[in-house]
């Protein structure tokens, strides 16, 4: 399923024109719930000692990695997916990192450890709705087959009491249930913090 994502990365590429590196560039209000998405994500992480590689589908401006680093992850590669070229300029020189590739693509096309999405299913514009969830359900196939221990990703939450139409909110138990069926037997879902969105991730070992 191919859905038209030329809206999306001009969206983000503007944004980063008005903001510069800052979380509103990506989407997010405050860097305190950027990385409190991070953190969530990285729940699917077995140890974070034990040197492990990354893809980012996704990337932004590559905080992701910065994370990491500030928490002690070790990270030995990381393989950012962008389909703004600026945002992959930019992290490329924010970054500067001998372990980062930086990957202008819309889905992965190598293998890591583990791999994370944050954010990229929120905003689907005109879109139709079932059009949207089969894209989404796609891309989870793509994450799942080139994730060698497992994958995590996030979504805005169905429970909210007021939608704006150019997003989209999911009902986590669509996605718990698609994972678990097409996927794998190793599934969580998160959906105990303060954002109005949830986080599964999913692994190949418990
Ligand atoms: C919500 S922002 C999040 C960026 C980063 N994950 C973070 O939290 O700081 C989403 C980013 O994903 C990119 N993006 C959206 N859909 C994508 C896709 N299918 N493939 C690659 N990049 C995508 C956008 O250009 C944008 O830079």
């Amino acid at each position: 399923m191919s859905v038209d994502l030329s809206k999306i990365e001009k969206l983000y590429s503007d944004n980063l024109e008005q903001y510069g590196i800052d979380s509103r560039s990506v989407g997010w209000n405050s860097p305190e719930s950027q990385m409190l998405r991070f953190q969530k994500l990285a729940a699917v992480i077995h140890d974070k000692t034990q040197p492990f590689t990354v893809n980012e589908l996704g990337c932004g401006y590559g905080e992701l990695l910065r994370f990491f680093d500030q928490e002690k992850y070790a990270v030995s590669q990381f393989n950012g997916f962008d389909i703004s070229a600026k945002m992959l300029e930019t992290a490329k020189s924010y970054i500067n990192d001998e372990r980062a590739n930086w990957i202008h693509a819309p889905a992965l096309d190598r293998m890591a450890d583990y791999s994370f999405t944050s954010g990229i299913f929120n905003v689907k514009f005109e879109e139709q709705k079932e059009r949207w969830e089969d894209y989404i359900k796609d891309t989870l196939k793509n994450l799942y087959a080139h994730s060698a221990k497992g994958f995590a990703f996030n979504v805005l939450t169905k429970y909210v009491d007021w939608e704006e139409p150019h997003l989209y909110y999911a009902d986590p138990l669509i996605y718990v249930d698609f994972c678990k069926r097409e996927l794998s037997r190793y599934v969580t879902l998160l959906h105990d913090y303060k954002l109005y969105e949830w986080t599964i991730y999913v692994r190949r070992e418990p």
